[in-house]
């Protein structure tokens, strides 16, 4: 396994629409694998392959607090929402910017695992926001921008800023 670079907003290829994965073999597997890693190292509890500079729909998410729920999303659809909640969200791509974004409380989900066999999955809260943040990686689209044009230029400013300092 091997820690991936994540990519840092506003980095252009965040905005890359992820193509759906064609076979789940070796390569996908392994991709999987070093995308989990990569996302506990962080630490954070979801990363989408887009995020790690690879536009396929791969997702790997974990809520739990032991690290011990790790779920692989391959080709996520949403097939239904209900409700509506709000929440503070953070992303590894926006390191140290924590905002709040409105989601559906409940979601199905149909994706295929490892082993290439489709499941569907019922999700809510906590674990319903994050399966919705990362599917919006694989389109493309960061949590900061359902945000004002205002917050979004701070925000770039401001990860500017801490790139200097790092750099
Ligand atoms: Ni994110």
């Amino acid at each position: 396994m091997a820690l991936l670079p994540i990519l840092r907003y506003p980095d252009p290829r965040l905005h890359t629409k992820a193509k759906p994965v064609a076979r789940v073999d070796h390569r996908i597997r392994k991709l999987a694998a070093d995308m989990a890693e990569t996302m506990y190292e962080a630490p954070g509890i979801g990363l989408a392959a887009t995020q790690v500079n690879v536009h396929e729909q791969v997702i790997v998410i974990d809520v739990s607090e032991d690290k011990s729920k790790l779920l692989t999303l391959i080709n996520p659809e949403i097939l239904a929402r209900e409700g509506e909640c709000e929440g503070e969200e953070g992303c590894l791509s926006v390191p140290g910017v924590y905002e709040t974004v409105k989601r559906s409380q409940k979601v199905r989900v149909r994706a295929l695992g490892l082993d290439g066999q489709p499941f569907e999955l019922d999700a809510e809260d906590l674990l319903a926001v994050c399966v919705q943040h990362e599917m919006d990686h694989l389109q493309g689209k960061v949590f900061v921008e359902y945000l004002s044009m205002l917050k979004q230029n701070r925000i770039k400013a401001k990860l500017a800023k801490k790139a200097r300092i790092t750099a």
